[in-house]
């Protein structure tokens, strides 16, 4: 082929590729009709009398202080909701801060187990670590990350609502987590903690942000799962229970549960035929959809779905799909972030991912196709997270907010950042700051233990 038929082909292929993914790029309009809707559903979960049904449950953490940098003393904190497991023993003192931690893992069959299991072996690292540190005779406070959809009824009472990301543990589910632990902990009977309070990945990173940074009013995890929660003013939180909450203090955080955002149809128009894959294919089907189209979870799965599609229309690979890249689950959402990463017109990182998937000489064009794939689906992730954030900002109408970031997602995409403080700005008018939040989940448990225990 001479040099204009070549440019011609290649220009055909990617206009093609680009019908394919074109579901997949939202217009501000779209992001728009989100926020509306978003705003919709957590007015419906604030609200008293509308609670009970809500999707978007935008539960009361009774969190209503933010901590203001005298927090002191030793502090065990526990974090379970990612890939792994952790247990961190943190010492605050004034704006210094030390803290050691382990981390182990957990195997799929504990998060498909019992719950029983399951928090027997969160007791049993929990012992191994404090005799470690020689500790196991010391009455320690302990705050429990617990990054899942908590029915929290005070500081240290919380009843799981639904299992997510993959864990599906029985008899948890409407139980209180903290007594679940402390059974656990009583049944080895050899460790003694103090359970002072139990909080999600979103408060802790707001808590931990808000520590350093005295803007911090919003706590955002884009990692294996998402979700976010905000400093909402007391008044407006109905379903705090009287009695557990200090009805004088203006404010209090909420954590939002928008991973649930979506469902009943809410979010069918923006839906595309990979995003219904996925639900089907989940384990926890029609559940989660906001967060099946934004997080870790599932990134990699949904580009290798729109790869599949690309391959067997013909448009990349010279068609042939690489036996891998049928595989379920065989595309790892790191590889997204590791694609994107590639300096422009090099394809490094590319290569290497292909190769795993047992794909050689792969020309540069496919490459960049390759990349093109990626980049849809993460921008897409990166505009839904902004058009939440957007919703955020708008409801607390105040200027100079800054959003406390966590999560693998928006750590290692090397644009999740820009992309979303460019799209927050298109989408509203308010001032604000992203900021990269260091340990959320074991600092932030720390701060939220000592803000609740009174050690200041
Ligand atoms: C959970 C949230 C959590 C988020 C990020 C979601 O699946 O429901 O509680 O904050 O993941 O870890």
């Amino acid at each position: 082929m001479d040099a204009i038929l070549v440019a011609d082909f290649i220009i055909k292929i990617q206009f093609r590729i680009r019908d394919i993914c074109k579901e997949l790029i939202l217009t501000d309009d779209q992001l728009r009709m989100v926020m509306q809707k978003l705003d919709d559903e957590m007015n419906k979960g604030l609200s008293k009398a509308t609670h009970d049904d809500a999707v978007v449950k935008c539960f009361p953490t009774y969190v209503q202080d933010l901590p203001d940098g005298s927090e002191k003393g030793n502090f065990l904190a526990l974090d379970l909701g990612g890939t792994n497991f952790r247990v961190l023993l943190i010492t605050l003192e004034g704006q210094s801060f030390d803290m050691k931690s382990k981390i182990y893992a957990i195997p799929q069959s504990l998060m498909l187990g019992t719950g029983t299991q399951l928090f027997d072996h969160i007791a049993q690292c929990l012992a191994l670590f404090v005799k470690d540190l020689n500790l196991q005779d010391k009455v320690l406070p302990l705050g429990f990350t617990f990054s899942f959809p908590l029915d929290q009824q005070g500081l240290t009472r919380g009843y799981l609502v639904r299992w997510t990301k993959g864990f599906n543990c029985s008899g948890v589910i409407d139980e209180d987590v903290v007594a679940l632990l402390e059974q656990a902990i009583e049944r080895r009977s050899d460790v003694k903690i103090e359970v002072c309070a139990i909080l999600n990945d979103t408060t802790g990173t707001l808590m931990s942000c808000a520590w350093k940074n005295r803007n911090c009013r919003i706590g955002l995890i884009v990692g294996t799962g998402t979700n976010a929660c905000y400093v909402e003013k007391t008044k407006n939180v109905e379903c705090a229970i009287p009695g557990n909450f200090a009805p004088h203090k203006s404010h209090m955080l909420i954590n939002i549960e928008w991973g649930a955002f979506g469902e009943r149809g809410v979010l069918d128009f923006i839906l595309t035929e990979f995003d219904r894959a996925i639900d089907e294919n989940s384990i926890n089907p029609s559940k989660q959809l906001f967060e099946k189209m934004i997080s870790g979870m599932y990134m990699g799965e949904l580009t290798r779905l729109v790869l599949e599609k690309v391959v067997n229309a013909g448009l990349l690979f010279g068609g042939k799909c690489p036996s891998d890249l049928k595989k379920r689950g065989k595309f790892f959402t790191k590889y997204v972030s590791e694609i994107e990463n590639d300096a422009k017109g090099k394809y490094t990182n590319c290569r290497e991912v292909l190769a795993e998937l047992g794909l050689r000489n792969v020309s540069d064009q496919d490459c960049e196709n390759v990349r093109y794939v990626c980049s849809v689906v993460s921008r897409r992730a990166a505009h839904l997270a902004s058009a939440g954030i957007a919703t955020l900002l708008n409801k607390m109408g105040e200027d100079n907010v800054t959003v406390g970031i966590d999560g693998s997602v928006y750590r290692f995409h090397p644009y999740f950042h820009d992309l979303m403080t460019e799209k927050i700005n298109q989408l509203q008018n308010h001032k604000f700051d992203l900021m990269l939040s260091e340990d959320g989940s074991g600092r932030g448990a720390a701060l939220v233990a000592a803000v609740a225990a009174g050690h200041r």
